[in-house]
C-alpha cells in the first residue's frame, strides 16, 4: 500500500492527462473518473481536475459534491475570452469547475440540458485544455459515447494514459474490445497497449465471464484490474471520498497506482 500512495504521489514532471473511455453507456466511466480524481487528490493534495467531456447531460456534475455555482463547460466557453493570453487567475476559474471539499478535486461538469448547445469541436476541446492545463497538474477526461465525435476524438489525442471501464458483461466488454480496433487502427496502437482495464464488479459473481474478459484484455492493455461492487457507488447518490468502504478505497488505490505507473 505504502509503495501504491508514493506512486500516486510522484512528480510526474509535468502535465498529465488521463482518459476514460467505453462508448458503452453504465460502463463505470463517470465512476471511475470520479474516485481516480478523489484518490489522486486526496493522496497528493490537489490540483486535479476532472472534466466531464460528454457533450450534452453527462452525470459526473451529478454524481460530484455541488458547489455554489452550476456552471459548465457551456459557460467556461462562452467566457473563454477572459482567459486569452496570460489573462486569468486561479482564483477567476473557481466560477466554472465545482469544489470538492475535502475530495481535493475540482469538477468541470457538462452541459445539464438535454437539447441546449451544439456539438463540441477538436478547437472548443484545445482551448479549453489550454485554459485549465494552466492551473491543475492532472486532468481525467470523461467521455461520451460516440467515437466519432470531434471532443471524443480530441481528447484521445491529448491523452497520457488511457483507461478503459467495463462492467463485467460481454455486450460492455465487447463494446470495449471494439473501441480498442478503431484505435489501433488509427494509430494508437501504444494507447491501447499501456492501457488500464477496470473491470467493476455485479453485486453477485454468479453468470458472469470474468475470465475471458480478464484474459481478453491482459493480452491487449497493460493491467487488467477488479473494481469491487459497491453499494453507494451503486445507489446513483453523489460520490464522497469518506462515505466509501475501506475495501472500495483500498481497490481504487490500486487502480490509481496503475494508473500512475503509466503516466
Ligand atoms: N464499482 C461499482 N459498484 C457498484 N456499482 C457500480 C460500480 N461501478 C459502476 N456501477 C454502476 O454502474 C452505473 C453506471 O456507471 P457510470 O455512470 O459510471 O457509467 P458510464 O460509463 O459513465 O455511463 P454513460 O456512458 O451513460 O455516462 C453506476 O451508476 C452504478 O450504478
Ligand atoms: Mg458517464
Amino acid at each position: 500500500m505504502r509503495r501504491d500512495v508514493e506512486m500516486v504521489r510522484r512528480n510526474f514532471g509535468g502535465l498529465r492527462q488521463v482518459t476514460v473511455v467505453n462508448p458503452k453507456g453504465g460502463a463505470g466511466k463517470t465512476v471511475a473518473i470520479l474516485l481516480l480524481a478523489m484518490t489522486f487528490g486526496q493522496k497528493r493534495g490537489g490540483y486535479v481536475l476532472a472534466w466531464d467531456n460528454n457533450e450534452t447531460q453527462g452525470t459526473l456534475g451529478m454524481r460530484a459534491q455541488q458547489d455554489f455555482h452550476a456552471r459548465t463547460v457551456r459557460d467556461l466557453l462562452r467566457d473563454l475570452n477572459q482567459f486569452h493570453g496570460s489573462h486569468g487567475r486561479v482564483g477567476d476559474l473557481s466560477q466554472y469547475v465545482r469544489a470538492q471539499g475535502e475530495g481535493m478535486f475540482d469538477v468541470l461538469a457538462s452541459d445539464e440540458s438535454a437539447t441546449g448547445g451544439g456539438m463540441l469541436t477538436a478547437t472548443a476541446f484545445a482551448e479549453i485544455r489550454e485554459v485549465v492545463s494552466r492551473f491543475y497538474k492532472l486532468i481525467f477526461v470523461d467521455t461520451g459515447n460516440n467515437v466519432r465525435a470531434q471532443n471524443w476524438q480530441a481528447a484521445i489525442d491529448a491523452t497520457d494514459q488511457l483507461v478503459v471501464t467495463m462492467s463485467a458483461r460481454n455486450d460492455s466488454a465487447e463494446t470495449a474490445a471494439r473501441m480498442l480496433d478503431h484505435l489501433e487502427q488509427s494509430g494508437r496502437q501504444r494507447l491501447v497497449r499501456q492501457a488500464v482495464t477496470v473491470v467493476s464488479m455485479p453485486p453477485s459473481r454468479k453468470e458472469i465471464d470474468l475470465p475471458a474478459i480478464q484474459a481478453h484484455f491482459a493480452a491487449r492493455t497493460r493491467a487488467v484490474l477488479l473494481a469491487p461492487y459497491e453499494r453507494l457507488i451503486d445507489s446513483g447518490e453523489p460520490l464522497r471520498y469518506a462515505a466509501l468502504s475501506s475495501a472500495a478505497r483500498d481497490a481504487w488505490l490500486k487502480i490509481a497506482a496503475a494508473v500512475a505507473e503509466g503516466l
